[in-house]
C-alpha cells in the first residue's frame, strides 16, 4: 500500500535531484567540518562535556516530566537566568528545542486578533508556527521595511507580531533590526527576533539584538537554539517577563512537551560560561569567514556561513559528496530550503578550525568545483 501511494513521490524527488539522504557519521572520522552549526568549537570542549557528564550523575538521564510537573531544575533556572543578563534581557524561558521555542511563542501570541507579518526569508520553524496560528498571515519580501510599515499601518487586528531573524540561516545576512524595531513601536507591534544564528557570532557573542541597542525593550522578544554555538540541544524565548508567564500559562509546545534534559541544560550552561571567560571565540568564527568568503569571492556576510551558489540540485550533491569522499564535509541546500530556489554548498565556519584545516577544506574545494 506505501509503496503505491509513496513510491511516485519519491521517484519524482530522484528525477528533480531532491531526494535527501542521511549520512551517519563515525565519532572519529576526522573529516574537516564546514557543514555542522557547532560556531563556538564547542560541543567536544572538555569543560562543556564535564558540565553534562556531571548533570547526569547529579540529575539522572531525564527531566521525568513537563516543566510544569517535575520536568523543572535548578538547571533550568540557573540556565534562563544567565541567558537572560548575557542577552540582556529581562527574561528567558526554555524550550526542549529552539523549533519549539519559535512555535511556541508564535502559537501563544497568535489568533484572529493578532495579524504575523514574516520576511520571506525565515526559518521553517517559524513558517509552521505561523500555519498554526489561527491569525492572519502576511509574507513580505527579504528586508522590506516598508511592506512592514504598510501591513501594520492598514491593518485590522488589535496586536501583531513581525518576524525576522537576525542573520538569516541560507544567505547569511542580516535583518534591518533598528529600522524593523523603530516601526514596529511605531504601529503598537512586537518585533520577534530569531537569533539561532547570532548567538554566539554577532555582537561579540551576545547576539545582533544587543548588538543593535534593543535588548531590553518592551517591544522586542529573541529566541535562540541552544544546538548551535551553545553546543547542546534546546531552545529559549527571551524577552520581558510578562512574556514569559503569558507562555507558561499558554504556549502548548512549553506546557505539554518534557522538560530538557539535565546533560543539555547543563552543557548549555557551561558553553555559555565559557563564551563569557573566553570572549575572544566570536572574532575566530568571523576570520574563518572571511578566508572562505574571499576563497571563493563571495561577498563577506553578516553571519557564519558563507553559501557558493551552485548550477542545480544534482550538481549540489555531487560536491558534496566529492568533498565528502577527499576529507570535507560541506552542507549541500536544495529547494525547498533555499529561499530563492538556488542550490547552494554551505560552508559554516567555526571558531575550532585551524589555518591548516581552513588550508585544506579550500583546496579540497577548489578541486571539487573546478
Ligand atoms: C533560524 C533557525 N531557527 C530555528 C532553528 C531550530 O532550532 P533547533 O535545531 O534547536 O530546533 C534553526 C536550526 O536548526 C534555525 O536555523
Amino acid at each position: 500500500m506505501l509503496q503505491e501511494w509513496l513510491g511516485p513521490k519519491a521517484a519524482a524527488l530522484e528525477t528533480r535531484g531532491l531526494t535527501r539522504q542521511l549520512h551517519a557519521r563515525a565519532a572519529d572520522d576526522n573529516l574537516i567540518d564546514l557543514a555542522g552549526n557547532d560556531y563556538l568549537g564547542l560541543t567536544r570542549d572538555s569543560r562543556v562535556i564535564e558540565a553534562a557528564a556531571e548533570a547526569v550523575c547529579r540529575w539522572g538521564t531525564g527531566s521525568t516530566a513537563s516543566r510544569l510537573v517535575t520536568g523543572t531544575t535548578a538547571l533550568h533556572e540557573e540556565l534562563e537566568n544567565e541567558l537572560a543578563a548575557y542577552a540582556g534581557q529581562e527574561s528567558a524561558l526554555v524550550f526542549s528545542s529552539g523549533y519549539l521555542a519559535n512555535l511556541g511563542v508564535v502559537t501563544a501570541l497568535a489568533g484572529p486578533g493578532t495579524l504575523l507579518i514574516s520576511d520571506e526569508h525565515i526559518h521553517a520553524s517559524l513558517v509552521d508556527a505561523c500555519r498554526m496560528s489561527r491569525s492572519r498571515v502576511e509574507t513580505v519580501p527579504h528586508n522590506d521595511v516598508d511592506a512592514v510599515a504598510k501591513l501594520l499601518a492598514e491593518r485590522n487586528e488589535p496586536h501583531a507580531v513581525v518576524m525576522t531573524e537576525s542573520v538569516f540561516s541560507v544567505l547569511s545576512d542580516e535583518a534591518p533590526l533598528a529600522d524593523l524595531a523603530a516601526i514596529a513601536a511605531q504601529y503598537n507591534a512586537l518585533l520577534l527576533v530569531d537569533e539561532a544564528h547570532g548567538l554566539g557570532v554577532t555582537g561579540n557573542g551576545h547576539g545582533s539584538v544587543h548588538a543593535a541597542g534593543l535588548a531590553g525593550l518592551d517591544h522586542v522578544a529573541v529566541t535562540m537554539t541552544l544546538s548551535k554555538a551553545m553546543a547542546s540541544q534546546g531552545g529559549v524565548v527571551l524577552g520581558p517577563s510578562v512574556l514569559r508567564n503569558h507562555l507558561i500559562n499558554r504556549s502548548r509546545p512549553f506546557i505539554y512537551d518534557t522538560g530538557l534534559n539535565p546533560a543539555a541544560s547543563a552543557a548549555a550552561l557551561a558553553a555559555l560560561r565559557v563564551l563569557q571567560a573566553e570572549p575572544h571565540r566570536p572574532a575566530a568564527i568571523h576570520a574563518a569567514t572571511t578566508r572562505l568568503a574571499e576563497a571563493f569571492n563571495v561577498p563577506r556576510p553578516a553571519g557564519p556561513i558563507v553559501s557558493i551558489p551552485m548550477p542545480g540540485p544534482h550538481e549540489t550533491v555531487q560536491a558534496a559528496t566529492h568533498c565528502r569522499t577527499n576529507g570535507l564535509r560541506v552542507g549541500s541546500f536544495r529547494p525547498p530550503s533555499v529561499p530563492d530556489n538556488i542550490s547552494r554548498l554551505r560552508l559554516t565556519a567555526n571558531a575550532a578550525l585551524t589555518p591548516t584545516d581552513l588550508t585544506q577544506a579550500i583546496a579540497i574545494l577548489h578541486a571539487t568545483l573546478t
